[in-house]
């Protein structure tokens, strides 16, 4: 390094040792203030008495704390000085440390002289001068209130609804004002995941890894700083927020960690498979699933989208249910089927919302054909509401029986159903629309929205009847269903070839 960079780094420390000084006095007046005095209130105004005041057990709980509680205490001491020293903090600043577990983050801030500070917890034994009991998730404070927000592992991590946490810390920190978290969670996706969660009202100051506390060797620390708001305007589109100078497209392009997972992915079955039908259905053991790949804790709401569902038991009870790893979230499921064959079995289903429909480019309506059996059913859509038809090979299972469905602008639902906090995962099997739709999702954006998608691809396989012949029901190619493959992982979308 360079000699200013060292300079500098010596003039850090000395100025350390001397804060560090003006620390231990702070603490000696901090420890008469709590164990004379019975409590802390010491801004005028901002004071954070509990309704049962100062009990007198609370200075015998403070000079019986375990070491434990005392090293925690200092962890959070240097962790709060470094932050102090960066700027993010000032001694003036009225603080807050949302689910702090005992108060450690609490009692640090104020012994390295941010006096203004309470936490607050759920806990209701936790309850001592240094903490408000109440609910991190509508906190008793106003708009705009502090300076400064902590949150440690305890909070953001183990929250199970990390999203509305967010909003109400969002609320609370005035603009200009710094929000500090600890987390435990480590790759880039969770960061980002986290990030979106404060995407209306914050920007990413930065984020580290630094030594961690019992039992966590590393943590995460990442600042964030509230904006002054900006007026976001209408920009007419359907229903969610998009920020004010870009649409959905702009906010979608792929950062270095999706190329990173996809590279991690399975590779493409490359060489068009003689034999599809065991191929394809094999290669269900090789996927790699981003679920086994990356953390996702910080998401709002969990969905799952089987487009083409068929029965039940077709995707949704056999597969998903039973062999997606899910992290233990509890998922949204929604069926996109428009074959009425299969509609009755969902009225008993109330954990999956059906959606009566054909998944497709536009509202409108489409004509079906259905062959007997209904894995074999063609979507082909009506051309000037003619209903070009195409012809079904083999006749002898053929009943000849044309349906009129709803076709609904699949891309457009999407964006209306979900957003970029949530955690999407796709099957889609529509009989060669794929062609369509997906082009559609790219083109909208909404393509952004979904984490992992599950595509067949309809080409004119080879036949498991008729040794060396080709099925003619669909017109493309495996080359062209390669390219549609490609053209995903390439716009960032973790695709899977599905059979
Ligand atoms: C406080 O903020 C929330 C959301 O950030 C907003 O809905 C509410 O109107 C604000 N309240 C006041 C009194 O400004
Ligand atoms: C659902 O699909 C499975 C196989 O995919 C089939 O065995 C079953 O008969 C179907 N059930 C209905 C009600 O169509
Ligand atoms: C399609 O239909 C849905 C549901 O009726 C509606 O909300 C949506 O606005 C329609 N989209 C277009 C582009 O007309």
């Amino acid at each position: 390094m360079d000699p200013p960079t060292l300079k500098s780094n010596v003039l850090k420390s000395s100025v350390a040792r001397v804060l560090s000084f003006g620390v231990l006095i702070l603490a000696v007046r901090f420890a008469y203030m709590v164990t004379v005095k019975g409590g802390s209130c010491v801004s005028g105004d901002f004071c954070f008495r509990t309704r049962r005041a100062a009990t007198p057990r609370v200075p015998e709980d403070f000079l019986s704390a375990t070491k434990k509680w005392r090293k925690s205490v200092d962890y959070y001491s240097s962790v709060f000085q470094d932050l102090v020293s960066e700027g993010f903090l000032f001694p003036n600043s009225r603080a807050l440390c949302v689910e702090t577990l005992a108060g450690e983050d609490v009692l640090a801030l104020r012994e390295i002289g941010v006096l203004d500070t309470i936490g607050i917890s759920t806990n209701p034994t936790a309850s001592t001068p240094l903490i408000v009991n109440g609910e991190a998730l509508r906190q008793p404070f106003e708009n705009d209130t502090f300076d400064f927000e902590f949150t440690g592992t305890f909070g953001l991590d183990r929250s199970n609804r990390p999203f509305d946490l967010a909003s109400e810390i969002c609320r609370t920190l005035r603009p200009g004002g710094f929000l500090v978290v600890h987390t435990a969670t480590k790759d880039r996706y969770s960061l980002d995941s986290l990030l979106e969660f404060f995407s209306n009202c914050c920007r990413l100051i930065r984020s580290r890894e630094i030594d961690g506390i019992d039992p966590l060797p590393s943590i995460r620390e990442v600042v964030i700083k509230k904006e002054i708001p900006i007026q976001i305007q209408n920009l007419g589109h359907e229903g969610r927020n998009f920020s004010p100078n870009g649409n959905l497209v702009n906010k979608c392009s792929v950062p270095g960690h999706r190329r990173e997972i996809i590279q991690n992915a399975e590779p493409f079955i490359q060489e068009e498979p003689l034999k599809p039908w065991i191929t394809l259905k094999r290669n269900i053991k090789n996927i790699k699933y981003l679920t086994s790949m990356v953390d996702i804790s910080f998401k709002n709401r969990y969905v799952y989208v089987d487009v083409g569902a068929r029965n039940y038991s077709s995707s949704i009870g056999s597969w998903f249910k039973k062999q997606y790893p899910k992290q233990n979230k509890k998922f949204e499921v929604y069926a996109i089927e428009a074959d009425k064959a299969f509609h009755g079995e969902y009225r008993g289903k109330r954990e999956v919302t059906l959606l009566p429909y054909a998944a497709w480019v536009r509202n409108e309506t489409l004509f079906f054909e259905i062959t007997w059996d209904p894995s074999k059913k063609i979507v082909e859509r009506g051309r000037g509401g003619m209903g070009r038809i195409r012809p079904v090979q083999s006749s002898a299972s053929y009943m000849g029986d044309v349906d009129k469905i709803q076709g609904i602008d699949f891309a457009g639902w999407l964006k209306r159903t979900v957003s970029e906090r949530d955690f999407v995962v796709v099957k889609m099997d529509v009989e060669g629309a794929e062609f369509h739709l997906v082009p559609r999702l790219i083109e909208t954006g909404a393509i952004c929205l979904i984490d992992e998608i599950f595509l067949e691809c309809h080409y004119n396989r080879w036949q498991r009847c008729c040794p060396g012949q080709r099925s003619v029901k669909y017109q493309k190619t495996y080359a062209q269903c390669m390219d549609l493959f490609t053209s995903l992982r390439e716009n960032g979308v973790l695709v899977h070839q599905w059979w």
